[in-house]
């Protein structure tokens, strides 16, 4: 029998005010995969990522057509919490912003306000989410210091474990590596990899290459249309559209 995808979309289209960013996009993601995004500028990558975890039910004028599930479940269903939404689908944004705490605190201020009080439970969290997210050994003589004192790639790996702390079921990334140095870029490249073990991820990237190494399927947007999706070698060397082709050959983008 197949298995249910972690993820179904279906004809989904988006509409802010007289803006349509999204038209009639449908993809199945199965669990335990990175999918890379890539297309250019407004083409719609960022609003696909928050229709995901229903980060735009904050703009006053948005409404979708078509469905998101997640697991089965309609995530713009009127009986689904968005706040309880947003627990299962973790997000990881451009620019690292952890909270004016420690780096102790920053990993389990999620969980804390969940109810989790035990000393134990979230000492070994810490240590849990930091080695997954490869920053483990960079933090751990100094985990009650602020998370602000961090490097910009420490700190994107500190909001990668602060995620990881709610244990999601799905973990958005936009452009996570755009402000960062090459050897940080590695890092989360290596934890992204290392972490479809036990969850599924969508890393949208502006970097064709950065796709093309740690994805293992591509979604390839434009103009708000997914024009091509499927195994990353397969999109990246013989595209099906000719539009794939010319942005990721760098013709256009
Ligand atoms: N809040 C909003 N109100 C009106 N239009 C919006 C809003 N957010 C996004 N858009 C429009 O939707 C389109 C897609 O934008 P989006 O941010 O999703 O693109 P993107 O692919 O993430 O681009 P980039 O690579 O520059 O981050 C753009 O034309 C943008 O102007
Ligand atoms: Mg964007």
């Amino acid at each position: 029998m197949p298995t249910l995808p972690i993820l179904s979309v279906r004809n989904l289209s988006v509409f802010i005010g007289q803006v349509q960013p999204l038209r009639g996009v449908s993809l199945d993601i199965p669990a335990n995969r990175v999918i890379g995004i890539i297309g250019p500028a407004g083409s719609g990558k960022t609003t696909f990522l928050r229709t995901l975890n229903r980060l735009n039910d904050l703009l006053p004028d948005f409404r979708t057509e078509g469905q998101v599930l997640l697991n089965g479940e309609d995530i713009y269903h009127p009986n689904m919490n968005a706040v309880a939404l947003r627990k299962r689908v973790g997000m990881v944004f451009a620019l690292p912003i952890p909270l004016p705490m420690s780096i102790y605190d920053n990993v389990v201020y999620g969980p804390r306000l969940t109810g989790i009080r035990d000393r134990a439970r979230l000492d070994a969290m810490v240590e849990h989410t930091l080695t997954a997210a490869f920053l483990w050994d960079e933090v751990k003589d100094r985990l009650h210091t602020s998370g602000m004192r961090l490097s910009g790639g420490q700190q994107q790996r500190l909001c990668l474990a602060r995620t990881l702390a709610m244990e999601p079921e799905l973990i958005l990334l936009d452009e996570p590596c755009s402000g960062l140095d090459p050897i940080s870029t590695a890092r989360i490249e290596d934890a992204l990899t290392a972490l479809k073990a036990r969850y599924t991820i969508i890393l949208v990237t502006n970097n064709t290459k950065q796709a093309a190494r740690v994805a293992d399927d591509t979604a390839f947007f434009l103009m708000g249309e997914l024009v091509e999706y499927g195994n990353t070698r397969q999109l990246f060397t013989v595209p099906r559209d000719s539009r794939t082709n010319d942005y990721v050959t760098g013709r256009f983008g």
